[in-house]
């Protein structure tokens, strides 16, 4: 891993960096957009929450809620806590549906005990290992990061934050403090082999210890035993194109789920998911 000089970390502290203009442009980018999408759902994918019920979720780094809105599109509830007022108003724009928070998440989590069953993170925590301020100590803001995390969250639940580490220094400081506010877990790395898809995801366990989850990608070595390389499915070949799951039993799922929601859903027809005939 080498380091980037053209990362926005660089630029500037984060509440400074996503100002209106830059927040506007982010969510308005379609790339950003179905970025951000995927990321999620594999976000949530590692979360590997109870089926059939509804969850309480926390997503740091909420941003413009452009991964909020995946959690909501999969039936959860969210709150999500962001640094920049900015980011904040976007998502405000946007309606939408969590509860949104303006916090700096180095300076903890305000939240009470036990609060939430899982915990994303999309594009974010590499912003703590800068320090902005003469006062900031990234070992520090980490630790007071996780620790309360940890606090926030139901005992056996996870939080999986997908990152842009600038280099391996940053990546073992990220997991040796979340490991030290009582984290189990590690990172979990697909497409090891590709510079364009690889991705890094750090799964923290809550209360208990568990294997981590398998990679996506091409089998290769593991680097030390929290980094996991492996994989077996590629659920993301037809990223480019329209989500593989919106099927008809993905729509019948998702319709049923909202419904136990108590929010409002079209009746189910015969033409409810069926492909429609393209005119031209
Ligand atoms: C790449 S954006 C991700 C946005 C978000 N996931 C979305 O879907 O729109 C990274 C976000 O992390 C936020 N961030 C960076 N440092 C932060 C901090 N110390 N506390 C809270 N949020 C922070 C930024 O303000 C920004 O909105």
């Amino acid at each position: 891993m080498t380091s980037n000089c053209r990362r926005p970390e660089h630029a500037g502290p984060p509440d400074v960096y996503y100002n209106e203009v830059e927040a506007k442009k982010y969510s308005q980018n379609s790339r950003m957009i179905e970025i951000q999408t995927q990321m999620s759902e594999r976000a949530l994918e590692l979360l590997n929450l109870p089926e059939g019920r509804p969850c309480f979720l926390l997503d740091v780094g909420c941003g413009s809620g452009l991964s909020g809105d995946y959690l909501s599109e999969e039936g959860h509830f969210w709150v999500g806590l962001d640094i920049s007022t900015a980011m904040l108003d976007v998502a405000l724009d946007r309606e939408v549906e969590g509860d949104l928070l303006l916090g700096d998440m180095g300076q903890g989590m305000p939240f009470r005990a036990g609060t939430f069953d899982g915990c994303i993170s999309i594009s974010a925590l590499q912003w703590l290992c800068n320090a902005d301020k003469r006062t900031h100590s990234p070992p520090k803001r980490l630790y007071t990061f996780f620790s309360t995390l940890y606090s926030s969250l139901s005992r056996g639940a996870r939080a999986v934050f997908q990152l842009y580490p600038e280099n391996s220094e940053q990546l073992e400081l990220i997991t040796m403090q979340a490991m030290k506010a009582g984290f189990g877990g590690g990172m979990v790395v697909d497409y090891p082999n590709s510079t364009k898809a690889k991705k890094f995801f750090l799964c923290l366990f809550a209360g208990v210890t568990g294997a981590l989850p398998k990679a996506l990608g091409l089998e290769t070595r593991a680097v030390s035993n929290q980094v996991q390389y492996s994989g077996q499915r590629s659920r993301f070949k037809n990223m480019k194109g329209k989500s593989v799951k919106k099927g008809r039993d993905w729509i019948f799922a998702k319709k049923e789920r909202r419904r136990r929601q108590g929010r409002e859903v079209r009746a189910d027809t015969k033409y409810t998911g069926r492909k429609r005939r393209t005119t031209f």
